[in-house]
């Protein structure tokens, strides 16, 4: 057998994973689609759906320790805890507080930090990030206390100017916000190495990371990054509306959040805003799960003499091993988010590849386009096609081909504006449940609409 015959498990394996995702095919009104804006939220895997209408039937709302259902709801809220703590390999569970969203996550952070940033300090932000992790520190720290919030350049390709976010770091910046992969242009931060530059030049900076977009993509490590902070969101993981924030253990004891006397004044407890939402708490844990599951399955095919890692797809699995041989959880989620980055990392070739072949005078990619970078960014494709503004491209993708993309600022509020277009661009963000074939279709519409 050639290495040109080995395919991407993940590509075999593609039908029993559209299995698990009851609205891959079909909108909520029955119409055909090709769902195509996994940046604005995935698709949600069944047993996420089926964990929180069990949850919702039957839990009993309060965690406690006598009657056996507060029990059980205590135990979900620990059980949960300790999963995503092994979704980042961070230490363990009460390093995880949990909230109504990603952004309501950022902002009680930033305001818990009172007490730990000082006057002298400056912040340094990012024009790639999504607002949420802009605005809660220039709410918070520039308009609240008088600091001074510096903004990091994006380059022409879509990517974090790292020369520039380093020229504005100084022995006081106190802390840097940034994403992990743009829901904007799409680019990865390659965070070890930023985060380590950084330090360099401001040895207690404080880090919170983003890494609401690149969740569903690759590997978030907390430990390789070296941040301090870093949230996620449930529905970008094919689960709930749940925003979920880690951080060090020992910088969460120092901080004060937002929090009601009564509330226990030790983490996780004190970050969190009243009553725990049991229902996402399960369809988060059921998410996650999904990804175990994921894991087992590439472990499977992964054996059978019919596949393997790469040429055919970019990158190589070896540092995660077969998981017949996964010693913890948090090697398995490494390894299953390892599978979908190859796999992603094909199918952002297919598409980079069928864009070169556009009118360039009627179609422009924003963010990194040659094929061979694939592997510096995530199927998260921001463009324009000459003559339609972008709600009407996507109208018109969606007439002909029930291609459902989004259009607008994606909130990456700053990449736009960068680019020129603050009216809004095209994205069209694909996920590890796609494959070829919804990549050609797209190819074949998009080719469809750019020679009109
Ligand atoms: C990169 C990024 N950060 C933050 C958010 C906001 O997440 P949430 O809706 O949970 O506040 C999003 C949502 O699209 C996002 O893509």
């Amino acid at each position: 057998m050639s290495t040109q015959d080995l395919v991407h498990p993940l590509e075999i394996l593609n039908p029993k994973v559209r299995a698990r995702f009851p609205m891959i095919d079909r909108d909520s009104m029955g119409n055909p689609r090709i769902y195509l804006n996994t940046g604005a939220g995935s698709l949600t895997v069944d047993t996420a759906s089926e964990a929180a209408f069990d949850a919702q039937r039957r839990l009993n709302p309060m965690p406690g320790v006598v009657a056996a259902g507060e029990a059980e709801t205590a135990g979900l809220h620990s059980r949960i805890r300790d999963l995503a703590a092994d979704f980042l390999h961070a230490g363990d569970g009460r390093e995880i507080s949990f909230h109504q969203s990603a952004t309501a996550a950022l902002f009680n952070l930033a305001y818990a930090l009172r007490g730990v940033l000082r006057p002298e300090n400056n912040l340094v932000v990012t024009d790639l990030d999504h607002m949420a992790n802009v605005s809660p520190w220039e709410a918070v720290w520039r308009e609240g206390r008088g600091l001074e919030v510096r903004r990091a350049h994006v380059t022409s390709d879509g990517q974090l100017d790292v020369d520039h976010l380093l020229s504005l770091v100084d022995s006081r910046t106190g802390l840097l916000a940034v994403t992990s992969a743009s829901n904007g242009t799409g680019s990865l931060v390659s965070l070890p190495r930023t985060i380590a530059a950084v330090r360099e030049r401001a040895p207690h900076c404080l880090v919170a990371v983003d890494a609401v977009h690149h969740a569903p993509h690759g590997i978030l490590d907390v430990r390789e990054a070296d941040c301090d902070f870093l949230v996620f969101s449930g529905y970008k993981v094919f689960g709930p509306m749940q925003g979920v924030l880690w951080g060090k253990a020992a910088l969460l004891e120092r901080l004060r959040p937002y929090r009601v006397e009564t509330n226990k004044n030790e983490p996780p407890w004190k970050f969190e805003m009243g009553m725990l939402n049991n229902t996402s708490l399960a369809a988060l844990g059921a998410a996650l799960e999904y990804l175990l599951w994921l894991a087992d399955l590439v472990a499977h095919k992964r054996d059978s003499p019919q596949t393997g890692a790469v040429p055919v797809w970019g990158r190589s699995l070896t540092s995660a091993g077969p998981e017949a041989s996964i010693p913890d959880r948090s090697s398995k989620f490494r390894s299953a988010l390892t599978a979908i980055a190859e796999y992603e990392t094909g199918l952002t070739r297919s598409v980079l590849e069928g864009f070169r072949k556009f009118d360039a005078g009627r179609f422009r990619l924003f963010g990194i386009s040659e094929p061979s970078r694939a592997g510096e960014r995530v199927p998260t494709f921001a463009f324009d096609v000459a003559g339609f503004g972008a709600t009407e491209t996507k109208k018109r993708l969606w007439e002909d081909a029930g291609i459902q993309i989004a259009d607008g600022n994606h909130y990456s509020a700053a990449v736009v504006r960068h680019l020129g277009r603050p009216e809004g661009i095209c994205r069209a963000s694909f996920a590890h449940y796609d494959n070829l074939g919804t990549v050609d279709r797209f190819l074949e519409a998009l080719g469809r609409l750019t020679n009109k």
